[in-house]
């Protein structure tokens, strides 16, 4: 019999990666004012997003996450945030023409603030502070009075996520994701990179198919999910007591949800089973993502299965897996079996960004874009073998100019990485990076596409050529 749950329960369990604050009880007062803040989110959405997850976990769907490492309040901007869902939809776009299938779009935006540090203090010509933890908790510059954990600062992040998130509804639903305008979402730098020609040639594609449709009667006029697109928010839900104040009973189910964002996940450093991290998520009814990194053994995983999703429910729980593109043969396969041995369901994605990292001699922590992709195909050849579904992926990125990921089409150097460097966490793939990764994800669900295809041509005694 499991232990009872209650929104606070995590608090009787050790936890990591939770902020120091010196005054508790502004703090507590904080946390008070969000207890009577308006949910970002409504439970109802947050079921619709473990339906279309469930729809990813069955084979019939693929899930696309990204964005941020870390929003910050210095990026705060409308440009940053429609120039982040256009690259997405650009992204969902070349995904769902290859794959026939739906893509379940899910942004890291509108509360994706708070970091787990590898050190807690940073030094620099000899002097230590506590490290940068999140524009949610402290200041990014190196000076002790803006590195002490500030509760006031949560006010400020809720505020950003509900005007982002506002801006994002309307542009799912008010015109700007409408079908019609798929050439329109690949402005700016984009362009004129050969990523941006190859996205024109699938645009083009699109307008031909739109223009047939419309002369057989179907246009955005009488179909309006031409016109509008889903879109859900994620975070890694980091700072329990945000957490814990965003989380609300559910009046037409009776349920516990945390309205901070459709979906929350708990991150590699903190997916201990017996503390605060996993007590938090596994009573509220949200979709849950768990990262899982190299350190992660079989039967650990096994066990968080069995207290994150007790009633084995598709789309409950996505495992995003995080080994570096070296490490996905030693590691990935040997979760698979045991999944499939115990007969969970669960959606697989790929975040070929976290094993990644690397330090440029000029210091830059960054990404080389080669093995971001390596990392996904290796994920795709792995599940392939296993006859699994390759579900999803997880990623990094910006709809900006950025030199924080080197190599790729694009060829950035290490000497380029300081142009135009201004991420407040880890490297994120720019527009044309996240473009590229699309169209090697594209190219993988199409062969998938045509191996199921030719498996059932063959079946009704077809052949296929
Ligand atoms: C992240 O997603 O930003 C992150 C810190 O990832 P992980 O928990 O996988 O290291
Ligand atoms: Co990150």
């Amino acid at each position: 019999m499991a232990e009872s749950w209650t929104p606070d329960s995590w608090r009787a369990k050790p936890a990591k990666h939770l902020p120091d604050y010196p005054d508790a009880a502004a703090l507590a007062s904080v946390e008070s004012r969000l207890r009577s803040y308006p949910p970002l989110v409504f439970a109802g959405e947050a079921r619709k997003l473990k339906s279309d997850l469930a729809e990813v976990c069955e084979g019939r769907a693929f899930l696309l996450q990204g964005g941020d490492c870390a929003e910050s309040f210095a990026e705060f901007s409308a440009d940053n945030i429609r120039d982040t869902f256009r690259v997405l939809l650009q992204m969902a776009v070349a995904l769902t023409f290859a794959s026939a299938t739906p893509v379940v779009k899910v942004g890291r935006i509108a509360g994706q603030f708070a970091k787990p540090r590898s050190s807690p203090v940073e030094t620099i010509d000899g002097v230590t502070l506590p490290s940068y933890l999140g524009d949610n908790i402290n200041g990014i510059e190196f000076d002790a009075v803006q590195r002490v954990p500030d509760p006031e600062r949560l006010l400020r992040a809720y505020s950003q996520s509900a005007s982002t998130l506002n801006l994002i509804r309307a542009f799912a639903t008010g015109g700007y994701a409408d079908l019609d305008f798929v050439h329109r979402w690949n402005l700016g730098f984009v362009a004129n990179s050969p990523e941006g020609e190859r996205y024109e040639e699938l645009a083009n594609r699109i307008t031909e198919a739109l223009d047939f449709m419309r002369a057989c009667g179907i246009d955005s006029e009488t179909q309006p999910q031409l016109r509008t697109t889903e879109f859900y928010t994620s975070h890694e839900a980091l700072l329990l007591g945000f957490e814990q104040s965003m989380t609300r009973i559910d009046s037409t189910t009776g349920d516990w949800y945390d309205t901070s964002a459709h979906m929350l996940w708990i991150g590699d450093r903190t997916r201990q089973p017996d503390h605060a991290h996993v007590e938090f998520l596994r009573g509220v009814k949200n979709p849950i993502g768990l990262k899982c990194g190299p350190s992660l053994d079989p039967e650990e995983l096994i066990r968080l299965t069995d207290i994150l999703n007790p009633a084995n429910e598709p789309g409950r729980l996505t495992l995003i897996c995080r080994f570096g593109y070296d490490k996905v043969e030693d590691h990935l396969p040997q979760l698979i079996r045991a999944i499939k041995r115990e007969g969970k369901k669960v959606v697989w994605s790929s975040d070929p960004m976290h094993g990644n990292t690397i330090k440029a001699s000029s210091g830059y922590k960054t990404r080389p874009v080669d093995r971001v992709l390596k990392e996904v195909q290796s994920f795709m050849a792995v599940h392939r073998a296993e006859g699994t579904h390759a579900g999803g992926v997880h990623f990094e990125m910006t709809g900006q100019n950025v030199t924080e990921c080197i190599g790729g089409a694009q060829a950035i150097s290490e000497t380029e990485l300081g142009d135009r460097y201004h991420t407040h966490c880890d490297p994120r793939l720019n527009a044309s990076q996240a473009l590229e990764l699309a169209f090697l994800l594209a190219e993988g669900l199409k062969a998938e596409r045509m191996e199921v295809r030719k498996k059932e041509l063959a079946a009704a005694g077809v052949g296929f050529r």
